[in-house]
């Protein structure tokens, strides 16, 4: 959570750093603040403000910064301290000498705190991260990036930040521990910050910072350090990614830019891994094939809407490849007896690659001894780091905090190791894989064709009527399960109703009681073995006065004889549906979202990435 941003180079950087923020502000928008550094004239600007960067932008007013040509900027999600203005970044130690943006938390703070205070030093913030500004003052002897390093060991926790002192003003220092931080390296110019959409639009090539490093930046170049051994240069990877993913594109929003471009995200996924004999060709896993053909078990660990494509990729892999799969949050994994161990495959899905769960809980798994492969959207990302291979997904920058694209990659992703299994184990005839592999290819452009068609429309008008309604259920059965969990997540994300998401045959065992005349029940009715049982469960919401929105596959006329509203997904085989499904609960969330008037990118307490427990 929180995106850091700072720029050190020769052009005035006011608006650098406001734009960069803006492009990171994903990450958190519950306050946000800059402060600008200048040769002679120390701080010149330095502006903080509850909200998000149309709140620091309206606070800041119009200026030039002075023309100041070095400066840090902050969007925070709070850990510690309420959000308020004071606990905004940037953080300033007591003389006001140093400056400080942080992303993640100082385990010790309170600790550092009260040693501080008992020699004299005034906190000005409830936060844990003003404890590094005071402690780098106090360190510092004419060299911050000596002063930085000399404090770094004293802190516990993961973060990441960049410190600036009033008298090196072309200079910017920054440190990381688990927590993400790239140079951006210009003409005459570099930048440091969370994540590369900060600095894109002005440069294109990066720098990874490792785990425990400090990096000193000037305008012609930077140095890092390891402890006090400093690093041999480290030449800079170009990396290309579309700046436009940081634009809406003509969309109202990025969540729906990112729900269009689903057909893209999943061809690409797919990409050239899928050969026409149907075999798979998964690059980078770390195992080869013989290796993976001896995996007896797996166990997959995710969070949120990661951890709903993980309790897919069960179905498949069971069905098609006969390994029994485990799937966990990694939140309760990670403090769970670990029973993985040599000869287990283990899957840590997270689309940033930086998710603070996942990434203890694939490390535990490693350290038994387990093979660990991240699937991940994110190059560089820290799951990529930790792992023993990785899976890409290739859905391209995911904006929207609600994860939409990056699910049914994610999906599509387990989708072909899937696959790859089932040949290796023998589980699928060379024929039967040839047929799903060609009905894997058909998926993208089925979603496409889908969005392209009036559906989507009906979807948000059918929305637009349920939207008031204080509560909604989802039911579902097989893979519809983990379907109606991820649509009732997305519902409950971004528009704030309450809902329950349930298998329906649990549904006697106790949801049941939550309905009343009118209650709206949304259930996961695609084609399949299980379509019978779930009109059971219809007709039995519906005798208790309940209103059934199907989600259905086109062309199931049966369907409409029991349902009130029918969302309608696009025609796949059973096992391939949660793909197909997903697409019109997202737009069924969306369009209750957009009538309730909120804002969907940015949904309250959420943030894109939890680099936090
Ligand atoms: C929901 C959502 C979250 C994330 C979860 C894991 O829309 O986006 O539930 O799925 O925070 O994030 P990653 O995949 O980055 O580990």
């Amino acid at each position: 959570m929180c995106g850091i941003i700072g720029y050190v180079g020769g052009r005035p950087c006011r608006e650098l750093i406001l734009t960069g923020l803006e492009r990171l502000e994903y990450r958190g928008y519950d306050s946000a603040g800059f402060a600008l550094i200048d040769e002679g004239h120390g701080v010149v600007e330095s502006v903080r403000a509850v909200g998000n960067l149309a709140e620091l932008r309206a606070a800041a007013g119009e200026g030039n910064g002075n023309g100041a040509t070095a400066g840090v900027g902050h969007t925070r999600w709070a850990t510690h301290g309420r959000v308020t203005t004071a606990n905004a970044h940037p953080h300033a130690s007591a003389d006001g000498s140093v400056l400080i943006v942080m992303n993640g938390i100082i385990e010790n703070y309170l600790e550092l705190r009260s040693e501080l205070q008992n020699a004299g030093v005034v906190f000005a913030s409830d936060t844990d991260t003003e404890v590094v500004p005071q402690l780098i003052a106090r360190a510092y002897d004419g060299d911050l990036a000596a002063a930085v390093r000399a404090v770094l060991p004293r802190l516990g926790g993961h973060f990441a930040f960049v410190a600036a002192h009033v008298s090196e003003p072309g200079r910017l220092v920054a440190a990381r521990r688990e927590c993400p931080l790239v140079i951006g390296v210009g003409e005459g110019e570099r930048f440091v910050a969370s994540a590369i959409p900060a600095f894109l639009s002005e440069t294109r090539d990066v720098v990874l910072i490792e785990d425990d490093e400090v990096v000193a930046l000037d305008a012609d170049g930077h140095a890092i350090w390891q402890g006090e051994e400093r690093q041999p240069a480290r030449p800079p990877s170009r990396v290309d990614w579309d700046e436009d993913a940081a634009e809406k594109g003509g969309y109202e929003s990025f969540m729906l830019k990112e729900i269009h471009e689903q057909p893209a995200a999943l061809w690409d996924t797919i990409g050239d891994r899928l050969r026409g004999d149907g075999s798979v060709e998964l690059d980078g896993l770390g195992l080869d094939d013989a290796a993976l053909a001896r995996v007896e078990r797996i166990h997959v660990v995710a969070c949120g809407t990661s951890y709903h494509a993980g309790l897919v990729g069960r179905y498949l892999i069971e069905d098609w490849a006969r390994v029994p799969v485990h799937v966990e949050v990694a939140s309760e994994y990670r403090y769970r007896t670990c029973l993985a161990g040599p000869g287990d495959l283990v899957l840590g899905i997270t689309q940033s690659g930086e998710t603070a769960d996942t990434l203890a809980a694939m490390r535990v798994a490693r350290e038994r001894g387990a093979h660990v492969v991240a699937v991940t959207n994110i190059m560089g990302s820290q799951a990529t780091r930790d792992a023993d291979g990785v899976l890409y997904t290739r859905a391209g920058l995911e904006i929207g905090v609600a994860a939409t694209k990056t699910h049914t990659a994610q999906v599509m992703a387990l989708s072909l190791l899937a696959l790859k299994l089932g040949r290796l184990k023998w589980a699928l005839t060379a024929a039967g894989a040839l047929d799903l592999a060609d009905e894997l290819r058909r998926i993208p452009d089925a979603v496409e064709a889908y969005l392209r068609s009036p559906a989507p429309e009906r979807v948000m008008q059918a929305a637009a009527a349920y939207a008031e309604r204080p509560f909604f259920l989802y039911l579902g059965r097989h893979v519809g399960v983990p379907v109606c969990f991820e649509g009732a997540l997305k519902l409950k994300e971004i528009s704030y109703i309450p809902t329950e998401a349930y298998p329906a045959g649990e549904m006697k065992h106790g949801p049941i009681a939550l309905l009343e005349e009118g209650s709206p029940v949304v259930v996961v009715a695609t084609d399949g073995h299980v379509f019978d049982k779930v009109v059971s469960n219809i007709q039995e919401v519906r005798a208790r006065g309940a209103r059934v929105i199907a989600v259905a596959t086109e062309g199931n006329e049966e369907i409409e004889r029991h349902a009130d509203d029918v969302l309608w997904a696009p025609r796949t085989p059973a096992l391939l549906s949660p793909i197909a499904a997903v697409v019109p609960l997202q737009l069924f969330a969306y369009g209750i979202a957009q009538s309730r008037g909120l804002n969907v990118d940015q949904p309250r307490n959420l943030a894109k990435t939890v680099t936090v427990e």
